[in-house]
């Protein structure tokens, strides 16, 4: 049997074995995916015996994205870069740390737009949160020419420039509007449009039609920034692709194979969201 879970602190909201016992019994693999809350205090010691705990790894969310970072061997250079791990696997008895976040974005932007492409092209990311960099990360290496990052506190979207190099502009709030001109991807990262948080309100008219929107906030599964966009003629993406598609790596890696996003499970995951989902 191999077993796997989700630590975070609280982790009682985490849909991530919703989304993993779909696939285990799909797959018909004797396994398991639990919530495991770990608070803060016992981060060091959960990670410590992990490699001697019966695990295969796990996934990581609020608030240890950061912080395991600092405590594991990051996996690729791209999780480097990021300097937050969200999933955990073991090698030859040892904890490396991998994010998957960059990709779930992606993936879920092309499985809902057949071609999707933002090489040579402008985006625009509006948030600079713990979201925003796996966000912003994954954009720049599709190859855009710059990435806009709009955020209410400046410093954050300076310090993604800092990281990410000067394809990052830094945009003050309340000039998000009139730099929408030539955009070609327009993303929500920041937490406005969640249920009970006020609307993100941005002045879409300069974008121009072609660019594509999307939200990556999942609850509600169509938040009015989402609803605004379509009205006016631009294609528009959920963010429940990039939860669904960000579990793939991690689910292939524990259990040895890599499932499918199928939309019988997007339904599931949605109605659990929305119990009046309807496709
Ligand atoms: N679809 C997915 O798989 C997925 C994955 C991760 C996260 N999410 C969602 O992404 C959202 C952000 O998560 P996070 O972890 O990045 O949160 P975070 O680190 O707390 O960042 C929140 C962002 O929202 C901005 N913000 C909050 N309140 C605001 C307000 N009143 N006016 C303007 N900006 C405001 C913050 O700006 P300041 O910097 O100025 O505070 C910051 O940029 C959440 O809704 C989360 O559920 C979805």
């Amino acid at each position: 049997m191999i077993n796997a879970c989700v630590i975070g602190w609280p982790i009682a909201h985490s849909r991530s074995p919703l989304i993993h016992g779909y696939w285990l019994k799909q797959y018909g693999i004797d396994g398991s995916y639990t919530r495991r809350p770990v608070e803060p205090a016992s981060l060091a010691a959960f990670l410590a015996d992990l490699p001697q705990s019966g695990l295969a790894g796990c996934n990581v969310t609020l608030p240890h994205k950061e912080a395991v970072f600092g405590l594991v061997t990051p996996a690729d250079a791209s999780t480097k870069r990021l300097g937050a791990v969200n999933t955990l696997f073991l090698r030859d008895g040892h904890a490396l740390g991998t994010n998957t976040d960059g990709e779930g974005f992606i993936n879920s932007l092309q499985s809902s737009v057949p071609g999707f492409n933002i090489t040579n092209e402008r985006a625009m990311v509006l948030g600079a949160g713990g979201a925003s960099l796996a966000v912003v990360n994954a954009i720049l290496e599709q190859g855009a020419s710059e990435v806009v990052v709009a955020n209410r506190t400046l410093e954050k979207a300076e310090q993604l420039r800092q990281r990410f190099g000067p394809k990052v502009l830094p945009l003050v709030w309340d000039e998000a509007g009139d730099q929408l001109t030539e955009c070609g991807l327009l993303v929500n990262t920041t937490s406005l449009g969640m249920k009970g948080q006020p609307e993100v309100g941005l002045n879409m008219s300069r974008l121009p039609a072609e660019a594509i929107v999307t939200d990556i906030v999942y609850t509600p599964l169509r938040t009015k920034f989402l609803v605004d966009a379509t009205a006016r003629g631009n294609r528009t993406v959920d963010g429940l692709g990039m939860l669904l598609h960000q579990a793939v790596r991690g689910f292939s890696l524990w259990f040895g194979v890599t499932p499918q996003v199928t939309d019988e499970l997007h339904d599931l995951v949605a109605r659990d969201i929305d119990p009046d989902y309807k496709r």
